[in-house]
């Protein structure tokens, strides 16, 4: 049978907690998952693209050969293609995520209709978290230990400048 490739494409400054609750259900449905940074000059990154590589490749480590990571530039769609993915998949965590996750997929899939986009739902715990929230928690000397990694935190503190 034919392997079912997802492609799971953001920003990742840096990966969360809820970035790998999403992956982790990803990997159930399909055979592969790849999880792919865009290269976007348009944002300010704390980290740089390879940083959140080798972050993002350390907290998915558990998660073994199933998931690979990756990095692109240009359209997310043609980016799925090229790596033959069959979906995007994106994680949805409340109704303010909704407008313009919905806009992408519409987007998406006038671009190149056999690309789909399959959303999963957060779970619970991870409804409030976000890269940026963990940043500014991180920054303002709280602990982050709960929302991501032990080598994101560890990055984090050193980035922010923040005792360990
Ligand atoms: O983690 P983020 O910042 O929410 O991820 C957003 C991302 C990278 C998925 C989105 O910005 C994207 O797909 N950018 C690539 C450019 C593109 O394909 N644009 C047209 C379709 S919306």
């Amino acid at each position: 049978m034919k392997e079912r490739v997802a492609l799971y494409p953001g920003s990742f400054d840096p990966i969360t907690m809820g970035h790998l609750d999403i992956l982790e259900r990803a990997t159930a449905i399909f055979d592969r998952v790849v999880v792919s940074v865009l290269r976007n000059p348009g944002k300010q990154p704390l980290f740089s693209v390879e940083e959140r590589l080798e972050l993002i490749r350390e907290t998915v480590r558990p998660l073994g050969d199933q998931v690979q990571v990756d990095a692109f530039d240009g359209l997310t769609v043609a980016h799925a293609q090229q790596v033959g993915a069959i979906a995007i998949v994106r994680g949805l965590r409340a109704l303010s995520d909704f407008e313009t996750e919905f806009q992408m997929a519409l987007m998406n899939r006038r671009l190149q209709p056999d690309v789909h986009t399959v959303f999963l739902m957060t779970s619970a715990p991870n409804v409030f978290m976000s890269s940026a929230l963990v940043k500014e928690v991180c920054q303002l000397g709280g602990d982050v230990s709960e929302f991501v990694s032990p080598a994101v935190a560890e990055a984090l503190r050193r980035r922010l400048g923040k005792p360990g």
